[in-house]
């Protein structure tokens, strides 16, 4: 990785909470095209150095889709340069070949972001199979779901888990949803923090708060870690990757190590690049067959 440049949008979402699509495309439209200025200088290059353009088409928020791609577009042809069209869970899984460029496939991926809970195979550059994946909330919603409950800021998931360092999941715990196959459920968990929040009525202390983050983490943490084993298990990988913003959380990673043990190579990207960024974008441009630029919302795998 030459250079990478965040402008996040925690400030502006977390007034209200929770992400306001109109504002998120308008600031995409204010501050991209100076992010770009700003990688370039950065990475000490000009545009003539760069042999292609990645741009995510999808799956995201149809407007700053749009806007992504519209610049890209016009970089494209302003510079004389191929434009491609990236899918944005790719992209998280290409992450960790920042951090490791030997990494190939095939591999084992667990995928877990604010939207996604997907463990997929990985057969080759470009090619990703599906075993199982969340009937409901992503494991990032569900952090922020229980954050908000708990009364911490937005995002939740890197407040929650600061919490929960204090906390011990014993004291207050949680079932940990149980599904067969390789599938993921988290609405249930959210439900039953809700109950246990409601039974403590106005009693609740600082401890409880964060005895109540570390079991609902701990819950997550270990419906997560139990698919990935058994996926392990009927897959044998000799790469494993976890990935996604949710793969910032503490015991997430450290967890992951245990459960993957002796068994394969784990790679979890650094934290910054764990959450969503645009060097995993560029990485997976890299590889994308095609320059397909459609805009898709809903895309998958
Ligand atoms: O991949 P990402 O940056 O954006 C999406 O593609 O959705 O993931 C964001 C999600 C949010 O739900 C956020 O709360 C969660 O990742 N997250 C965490 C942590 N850091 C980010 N969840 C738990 N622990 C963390 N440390
Ligand atoms: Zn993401």
């Amino acid at each position: 990785m030459v250079a990478n440049l965040i402008h996040s949008q925690e400030a502006l979402h977390g007034e209200f909470g929770g992400v306001v699509p109109e504002l998120a495309a308008r600031d995409h439209l204010e501050k991209l095209p100076g992010l770009v200025d700003g990688v370039l200088k950065k990475a000490g290059q000009e545009p003539d150095g760069i042999d292609r353009i990645g741009v995510t088409r999808g799956p995201g928020l149809v407007g700053c889709l749009l806007i992504g791609v519209g610049l890209a577009r016009g970089l494209g042809a302003a510079w004389e340069k191929p434009v491609v069209g990236v899918n944005h869970l790719w992209g998280h899984v290409y992450a960790a070949l920042l951090g490791r460029p030997e990494l190939s496939p095939p591999l084992l991926a667990l995928v877990v972001s604010g939207a996604h809970t997907d463990l997929v195979w990985m057969l080759e550059h470009g090619r990703f199979e599906v075993l199982g994946r969340t009937r409901d909330d992503a494991a990032g919603e569900a952090f922020d779901k229980a954050a908000r409950m708990l009364g911490l800021g937005y995002p939740g998931g890197p407040a929650l888990d600061r919490l929960a360092r204090g906390g011990d999941a014993r004291r207050q715990a949680l079932p940990k949803p149980a599904l067969p196959g390789l599938e993921f459920s988290f609405s249930g968990l959210k439900t039953a923090l809700l109950y246990r929040l409601r039974d403590l009525g106005g009693e609740v202390t600082e401890q409880d708060r964060a005895d109540l983050a570390a079991a609902f983490e701990e819950s997550v943490v270990g419906a997560l870690m139990e698919k990935l084993d058994q996926a392990l298990d009927r897959r044998p990988a000799t790469e494993v990757v976890v990935c996604g913003g949710v793969a910032a959380n503490t015991l997430l990673r450290r967890r992951a190590g245990e459960v993957v043990g002796a068994r394969a190579r784990l790679t979890i990207p650094p934290l910054e690049l764990c959450t969503d960024n645009g060097a995993m974008i560029a990485a997976a441009a890299t590889y994308a067959p095609v320059n397909d630029l459609t805009v898709d919302p809903g895309l998958g795998w």
